[in-house]
């Protein structure tokens, strides 16, 4: 573009070079961010510092255009292109459009939404979209030079979502996002993208919904280092586990009301599944121990098996259960699990109930720190988005996995077997003599020892677990074992033949 191999006077050259970087230092701009509103092209800071030379006449615009910004801080509005107009897409447009001249005086920065693009044009989205100029197809409009940023709010861990992030990145285009399916799968990949054309992703919203976790992570805990993180990242299922806790009605028909509610999706399978948590860990797990995203590498069992017996003896034993995603450091490597689990019912992630989300980071300098609020929502998660895109606008540009994607260690899965902790054991143990006795010695085999044995014969009626003909409820509350002794031990009692059915295990951790 503008540069010519005429030869400038190096003096020259090397002012204008150490010109731009010194204003690239006071206003904390980064190369491409220059590139596009000074210079024209985002390329221009990385050609200039490998010796290219500019215009005389293309120099003293942008030296005019640097001397302008010193007097006048009036940036030109950053013109927005929405992909997904759904629940958290409408909910932005609205929030856009309504706060605009806010956000102009608050931020110093006019923020215009210019185009946008969804399936259906003449959908109802209870917000006037005719202003902007509507794509059909969400890559042309990521790829389109009439914005600066582009926001994904469409969903999905390929297809479209995936091939209009790409576009945007691979045209040094920033990119916001929600999409916590796309980023555990492609986030390594959308990152190194983004590092090679120096732009920026965004996806506070995709973890979490409306709690700040991502930037708390990337920025706010600085040089600390985290030993464990753990949270509620799923409000489906933290409803559902709130309700059976409460009222003594079963999953199913909590599943049910939460569905009539709009909490859950008529397929809740990857909510209840705990897949969408196992999401969610992927990406805070790679925030936090520097590592490449390994979704795959992940423990996960959800929340279906849960009785109304299991919530019952939890609270008698002062306990709660909820669906926890939990990525820690161990001697074997990093533990990545997302289970139910009971947390006494005194620890501050025991109390963050219903539809609410919350992140506790465990650091060498904080002991714990617990964020919790709205995990989802149009609000919330637009809220967050829009939180990206003001960073944006302020030019700010970190890696978004916190560290350059090079830097990242390869993942070391410990695997679950070497987990340590305490166990909840349900087993319908059949009415004869002997059977407590040899169950109780085939785990003392194992090496496990009992904290409390429970017969619970009243959790034996319709309305909290169906009886199992000539058995009795046993419950088995453990000290800290290792998990492979409680599956040898139990696959040993399964043999005795003294059970019926599979056992209930439930891991407790003791936050
Ligand atoms: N909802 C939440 O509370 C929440 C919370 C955190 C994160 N997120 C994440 O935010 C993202 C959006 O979620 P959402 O709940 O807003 O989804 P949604 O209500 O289902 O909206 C999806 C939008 O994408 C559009 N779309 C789908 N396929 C498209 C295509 N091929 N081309 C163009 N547009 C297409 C749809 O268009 P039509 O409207 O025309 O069908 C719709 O407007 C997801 O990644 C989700 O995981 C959501």
């Amino acid at each position: 573009m503008d540069f010519s191999y005429s030869n400038i006077p190096m003096n020259e050259l090397n002012n204008f070079l150490q010109a731009v970087e010194a204003f690239l230092l006071k206003n904390d701009w980064s190369p491409t961010r220059f590139g596009r509103e000074l210079a024209g092209d985002p390329q221009f800071v990385f050609d200039l510092r490998e010796g290219r030379e500019p215009r005389s006449e293309t120099r003293e615009r942008i030296s005019e255009a640097m001397k302008n910004f010193a007097t006048d801080r009036t940036l030109p509005p950053l013109r927005v292109g929405i992909a997904g107009l759904g629940t958290v897409g409408a909910a932005l447009v609205d929030m856009l459009d309504r706060g605009a001249d806010d956000l102009l005086r608050k931020h110093g920065r006019k923020i215009e939404v210019v185009s946008v693009c969804a399936r259906s044009r003449s959908r109802d989205r209870g917000t006037d979209i005719n202003a902007y100029k509507w794509f059909d197809d969400p890559v042309a409009l990521a790829a389109s030079d009439d914005i600066d940023l582009f926001v994904e709010l469409i969903g999905g861990e390929d297809g479209p979502a995936l091939a209009a992030v790409r576009a945007a990145l691979d045209a040094g285009r920033p990119v916001v996002t929600a999409n916590k399916a796309l980023l555990a799968k492609h986030g390594v990949d959308l990152s190194r993208r983004a590092e090679q054309s120096g732009a920026y992703i965004g996806f506070e919203a995709a973890v979490a919904g409306g709690i700040p976790v991502i930037k708390t992570l990337r920025e706010g805990l600085g040089a600390a280092t985290v030993s464990r993180v753990y949270g509620i990242m799923n409000g489906t299922c933290n409803y559902i586990l709130t309700r059976m806790g409460k009222e003594d009605i079963s999953f199913a028909d909590c599943l049910k009301d939460a569905q009539a509610l709009g909490y859950a999706e008529a397929d809740p399978a990857f909510d209840v599944e705990g897949f969408d948590t196992a999401h969610k860990l992927a990406i805070l797990c790679s925030l936090c121990f520097r590592t490449e995203i390994a979704v795959d590498e992940i423990f996960v069992e959800g929340i279906t098996a849960i009785t109304q017996a299991d919530i019952s003896v939890a609270r008698d034993l002062g306990y709660k259960i909820k669906l926890l995603g939990i990525a820690q450091r161990s001697s074997d490597g990093i533990e990545q699990r997302v289970h139910p689990t009971f947390v006494p019912e005194e620890s501050a992630i025991a109390r963050v109930d219903d539809v609410l989300n919350a992140v506790a980071l465990e650091t060498d300098h904080i002991q714990e720190l617990l964020l919790a609020g709205p995990g989802a929502g149009g609000l919330a998660t637009a809220a967050s988005v829009l939180a990206d895109i003001l960073d944006i606008a302020r030019g700010h540009n970190v890696p978004p996995l916190g560290v350059p994607t090079s830097e990242l260690l390869p993942y070391s899965r410990a695997p679950m077997r070497t987990h340590e902790g305490g166990y909840y054991i349900r087993l319908n143990v059949r009415d004869v003599p002997g059977a407590l006795a040899a169950i109780t010695s085939r785990l003392g085999e194992n090496g496990i020892s009992l904290e409390s044995v429970i017969q619970r014969p009243d959790l034996q009626n319709e309305e909290v677990m169906p009886a199992i003909a000539d058995t009795r409820t046993l419950v088995l509350i453990t000290h800290e074992t290792l998990e492979s002794s409680v599956r040898t031990a139990l696959e040993k009692v399964a043999d005795d033949g003294f059970t019926t059915g599979a056992p209930q295990v439930i891991r407790i951790e003791t936050f």
